[in-house]
């Protein structure tokens, strides 16, 4: 009796088809083989998307493919995170998220994903300083006469942000702490659109990364108050730190990183830490970092370890300030 083969054996048997023999699983070696997605959790404009862009085109040219960004908006960069955690791990979609990796398991009790089991890191990209800044004919003059009139004006004053889980929500509950107040925020698909606002005249201050505010303060269409580093920055020398204007809690610096799902292979992620220490090194990347009030990290702290360090740290740090603090973003 003549044994019949299916179809697809034969296929397989020719190698006329690799996905007909179950062998649809992509060389980790043959990676990068088509475009890249850069999955940003805030509004195409911002700070997020400024450093995705600075650094996605020498990476594409190190890596030989584009790369795209995609801004998925929504709950404080939770979504753009969720969906990245969902995703195959080949490789071809990257989160890049900032300090808020490490506030949403406390933030989001319900949170459908785990920043450290769900993701593999690829490595820190920059710290970068906040910066407090207010329209431009808002009435205080200093972080000083902000305390003050917030103090004064608490049921009317706006608080510009980009939801629960932004850098901006935490540097401004830790305004909110340090003052005691409780002002009206107003959240923002990323502080992008919170910046054309804030320039409009449509809220009154905000804290935000100097990657979206430099130029803007710089310019004078907003008003900058203060630093949330320790140390002045060289794109800002006038504004003092928030520790020299009276406000020593309000410190924080919005570090960044890549990330891609738990089950990407070793060499993957290798490719892309590799890819990310070449575009890090990169004079012009310097240089546009630079003027935007900020650098790269050190070169040791491009990867996987001292990202995973950092992340664990940040969740130990934060957890139980925005436990007492009992805000909680759903
Ligand atoms: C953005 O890209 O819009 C920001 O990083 C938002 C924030 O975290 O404040």
């Amino acid at each position: 009796m003549s044994r019949q083969i299916p179809l697809a054996s034969l296929a397989c048997l020719t190698m006329l088809s690799l996905a007909a023999c179950g062998g649809d699983e992509a060389d980790p070696a043959d990676y990068p083989d088509s475009e890249i997605t850069f999955v940003v959790p805030f509004a195409a404009g911002g700070p997020t998307d400024t450093v995705t862009r600075l650094i996605s085109e020498p990476m594409s040219e190190e890596l030989g493919q584009q790369i795209v960004v995609q801004n998925v908006e929504g709950a404080g960069g939770t979504v753009a995170a969720g969906q990245v955690a969902g995703e195959e791990g080949d490789g071809y979609q990257v989160l890049v998220h900032h300090i808020g990796m490490s506030t949403a398991p406390s933030l989001y009790p319900d949170l459908d994903y785990d920043p450290l089991e769900d993701f593999k890191t690829v490595g820190l990209i920059t710290d970068v300083p906040m910066t407090i800044v207010a329209r431009k004919d808002f009435e205080p003059e200093t972080l000083e006469e902000l305390v003050s009139y917030v103090e004064e004006n608490a049921d009317t004053v706006t608080l510009a942000n980009a939801g629960v889980g932004a850098a901006s929500q935490l540097c401004g509950l830790l305004f909110e702490q340090a003052v005691g107040v409780d002002l009206t925020e107003v959240p923002y698909d990323g502080t992008g659109p919170a910046l054309t606002d804030l320039v409009g005249g449509q809220v009154d201050f905000m804290c935000d990364q100097t990657t979206n505010t430099a130029a803007t303060i710089q310019s004078g269409d907003i008003k900058g108050y203060a630093v949330t580093t320790p140390e002045r920055v060289d794109a800002l020398p006038d504004l003092p730190t928030t520790a020299e204007a009276g406000l020593p809690d309000v410190e924080v610096g919005v570090w960044h990183g890549l990330y891609v799902p738990a089950d990407t292979p070793d060499e993957i992620v290798d490719k892309l830490t590799d890819a990310l220490a070449v575009a890090l090194a990169d004079q012009s990347v310097i240089d546009q970092f630079a003027d935007l009030g900020t650098t790269p990290v050190p070169e040791d702290q491009v990867t996987p370890d001292a990202h995973t360090a950092k992340l664990q740290e940040q969740i130990d740090l934060w957890t139980p300030i925005i436990e007492e603090s009992g805000v909680t973003g759903g």
